[in-house]
């Protein structure tokens, strides 16, 4: 089979490694991809948002299937279009995609059909915004509707900090028409976890859960971001609760889309909180999260390529995950997420050893690998327990010197600490 990966990013390049370890992939491709992946792919100058382009080149190179990594192409329909050309895309419709793309089509959907989540309200104007957070008080959290890579939510802690967020969305429009209207939640206390399952024609794949740490800084401060690092399992939570998860939240989740005409096909990345009442959703995202496939995938002991296969044809499979535990820390470049600076030269990474690379945000130049985004790379090590790998991939990142680039030195604490 040969596939095509669309996307740049580290998730990306985790898609395309996974690919590239199959015994029944013969090539992969993607588009556009980044400098680092070329040793596993072959890279297609074509954007994710380029579908004619893309679809011309699937079926010029007889792609058996295209794997979409980023949400812009999704919502945008590039699995629609992909179909309307007769070739195989995996990913969910334009429809389906709302589940990320809007974050009121999400919550009405939990509500009607008793999915446990955060309460809610939904805002386009600032006042009465402001009266229902004076009314129910801090902490409390204020989203963006539309799609902001992430960073369109800010956890408050004080009212005046959640009116100040209402300002930056709704007038200052700090995420442009994302956050044209807002939806002001109730803060849920709890740990949380990342639960993501391959979807298709009803079938559901889980895979193994993970946690992301979202905060720019060290012990879960600051801005949120794409995701600082990641691991995954994640033992502090029980399998009890990731069981009660897939029967009240993703299996109840996929089963209401398609009553609603909306089948889901692809990844759905329920975000969840353990809440005295029981699991709770903060979010649904419509593809692999990043960092999370990067520590996830690697743990999938099934042949991936054959595992998709089976998986489009439904045929039945066996999915099977290794133990061992995977941590990764991403290296983001000085001053993200606000201003991450650019061109930075990164260290010499031959340097490193015992540990998994995956690039996101790099260029190569004549003098080795340069910053050329927010998040550059995620390194990432295996270990018998969580805190073994954590061990070994900061022993490592401790090795080099990382000047003009920040990353957090505690990725994986809430694991031998909870709470
Ligand atoms: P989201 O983009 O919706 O996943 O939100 C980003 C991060 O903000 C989440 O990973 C949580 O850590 C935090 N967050 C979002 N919603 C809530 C909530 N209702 N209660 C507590 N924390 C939240
Ligand atoms: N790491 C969270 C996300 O991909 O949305």
């Amino acid at each position: 089979m040969k596939v095509l990966v669309i996307g740049r990013g580290g998730r990306e390049h985790a898609i395309v490694r996974q690919f590239a370890r199959s015994a029944f992939i013969e090539k992969v491709f993607a588009a556009p991809g980044n400098d680092g992946m070329r040793l596993e792919a072959e890279l297609v100058p074509i954007e994710e948002m380029e579908f004619q382009a893309l679809a011309q080149f699937a079926k010029e190179q007889k792609i058996d299937c295209t794997f979409i990594g980023p949400e812009q192409p999704l919502s945008a329909g590039i699995v629609d279009f992909f179909e309307s050309q007769g070739l195989r895309a995996f990913g969910p419709s334009k429809a389906a995609a709302q589940i990320e793309g809007s974050k009121t089509f999400a919550k009405e959907l939990m509500k009607k059909y008793q999915i446990p989540t955060a309460a809610y309200a939904t805002f386009s104007e600032i006042a009465p915004a402001i009266d229902f957070i004076r009314q129910k008080g801090a902490p409390i959290v204020i989203k963006a509707d539309g799609l902001a890579a992430g960073k369109g939510v800010v956890v408050a802690g004080s009212e005046e900090d959640a009116i100040a967020a209402l300002h930056d969305m709704l007038e200052d429009r700090k995420y442009g028409a994302s956050g044209s209207t807002v939806v002001i939640e109730e803060f849920l206390d709890g740990e949380e976890f990342s639960f993501m399952s391959f979807v298709y024609n009803g079938r559901i794949y889980p895979m193994v859960i993970s946690q992301d740490h979202k905060r720019a800084y060290d012990g879960d401060r600051g801005p949120n971001t794409g995701g600082m690092g990641a691991y995954s399992p994640v033992p502090q939570i029980e399998e009890s609760i990731v069981d009660e998860t897939f029967h009240k939240i993703v299996k109840p989740a996929i089963e209401a889309m398609a009553e609603e005409g909306v089948p889901f096909n692809g990844i759905l990345y329920a975000g969840v909180i353990v809440t005295a009442e029981g699991p709770k959703v903060i979010e649904f995202n419509a593809r692999f999260g990043d960092p999370e496939t990067q520590v996830v995938l690697p743990r999938m002991k099934s042949d991936f390529g054959d595992f998709m296969y089976a998986l489009m044809e439904g045929k039945p499979f066996d999915l099977e995950w290794q133990e061992q535990a995977v941590l990764g820390v991403v290296i983001a470049a000085e001053g993200y997420p606000e201003q991450p600076e650019k061109g930075k030269l990164l260290p010499n990474l031959a340097g490193l050893s015992g540990v998994d690379i995956f690039h996101a945000g790099t260029t190569a130049t004549s003098e080795g690998f340069a910053a050329n985004g927010g998040r550059v790379l995620l390194i990432s090590s295996e270990g018998d327990t969580v805190k073994a790998a954590q061990e070994k991939v900061y022993e490592q990142i401790n090795s080099l010197s990382w000047s003009g680039f920040m990353h957090r030195s505690d990725i994986g604490w809430r694991a031998s600490n909870p709470n």
